[in-house]
């Protein structure tokens, strides 16, 4: 309680003296707590453009990042809660989350690898939804180091856990580049065959998080072709040419053009909710995969991947009934998750790229947030 309100006390000092409308970081103190005998802490990542972003290692997610605007007026334009607690007790909607081990949906919880039926979590309906019921997103991570801009976390997730066959050893990287890149790197290996599917599922505002809906933002990805799906959200298995479907983002093209279309496959996502296929010529390894780009502050986000897809989600399940941080409310359609990833149900669509991992492999993924101001 002392130690808070002299955090408190030392930000109105700060914010008085500079006169400036920086607001406030997150309390550290907040995140402090033991659960399962583990320690949960925030971190926090700076590099020398004043970009700041801070991570728990409870679900080894992202809880702010610092961004400036065209007249240098930072903001956090993720979303998140201001202590741990705030995570414990709202609906998950996976917050700065990393999800594993497989992310987005796999049809009734399914699949086989080689002769062997493997049974998870149905989460979602019928379905299991980013790892199942205590994925990733729920797990205290290791802090293997830390810098001054770089946070190193490694998870160890047992043979069978919700229901995925090998021990998985993950290790993953957040670094922050004075170029104002945010690198998300994980690696992983196995003992047994598995599968595989990691990402990160921040929402992003580029107003600020909890200032507004995200319809004003223009949007590109860098894809041809999305993956329809059924009224469950399960990719039916055919790659459909976004030309003249309101999915059509390869030039940039406002959010709130088309999310009220009547297209069956908006109809089914409430909105945006969608694998595109990403489109890359065989020499690229990480290349564009998508932009937003927000005109009245001028902030843009590239997105970059290895990955063969991403997940474009306008979040049409928020609700904002459990308020975000600084008592921000992040309602329906308030923010944009652009998920590097490997497609939904892979495991059981063959014409998919493999997720099946095994021992004698490597997992990498590599997703790069980079903003900046035009
Ligand atoms: C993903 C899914 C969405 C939704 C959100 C979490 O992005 O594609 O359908 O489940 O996660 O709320």
């Amino acid at each position: 309680m002392k130690r808070t309100l002299s955090y408190l006390v030392l930000l109105v000092l700060i914010f008085s003296c500079t006169g400036k409308s920086v607001p406030p970081t997150i309390n550290p103190q907040a995140f402090n707590k033991i659960i399962d005998g583990k320690q949960v802490k925030l971190y926090t990542l700076k590099n020398q453009q004043g970009m700041e972003i801070t991570v728990t290692n409870w679900g080894a997610r992202i809880v702010s990042c610092m961004v400036p605007d065209k007249k240098g007026v930072m903001a956090d334009v993720v979303f998140g809660y201001d202590s741990i607690d705030g995570y414990l007790n709202a609906k998950e909607n996976y917050f700065g989350a990393s999800i594993g081990r497989f992310g987005n949906r796999i049809a009734k919880g399914e699949f086989a690898l080689g002769d062997i039926q493997y049974k998870l979590a149905q989460n979602n309906g019928i379905n299991s939804l980013h790892g199942g019921i205590n994925g990733f997103s729920k797990k205290i991570w290791e802090v293997v180091q830390k810098g001054s801009n770089e946070l190193n976390l490694k998870l160890v997730s047992a043979d069978m856990d919700e229901g995925y066959p090998g021990e998985l050893q993950v290790s993953m990287i957040y670094r922050l580049t004075n170029q104002n890149e945010l690198f998300i790197q994980y690696e992983a290996k196995c003992d047994k065959p598995t599968i595989i599917n990691l990402t990160n599922h921040s929402y992003f505002n580029l107003h600020g998080a909890g200032n507004g809906t995200i319809l004003d933002h223009l949007l590109t990805i860098n894809a041809d072709f999305f993956t329809p799906i059924d009224s469950t959200l399960i990719p039916t298995g055919e790659f459909r040419p976004v030309e003249n479907t309101p999915f059509d983002f390869r030039n940039p093209t406002l959010i709130g053009a088309g999310i009220n279309s009547k297209d069956q496959q908006i109809l089914f996502g409430l909105g945006y909710d969608m694998n595109y296929v990403l489109k890359k010529s065989p020499d690229q390894n990480i290349s564009l995969a998508a932009t937003v780009y927000e005109p009245a502050s001028g902030r843009l986000l590239e997105v970059f991947t290895d990955q063969p897809g991403i997940q474009f989600y306008s979040g049409n399940f928020l609700d904002g009934i459990y308020p975000g941080k600084k008592g921000k409310s992040y309602g329906y359609r308030t923010g944009i998750c652009l998920e590097t990833q490997h497609f939904p149900n892979s495991p059981n669509q063959k014409n998919f790229p493999s997720v099946e991992l095994t021992p004698d492999q490597v997992y990498y993924h590599t997703c790069i947030y980079k903003f900046s101001v035009k």
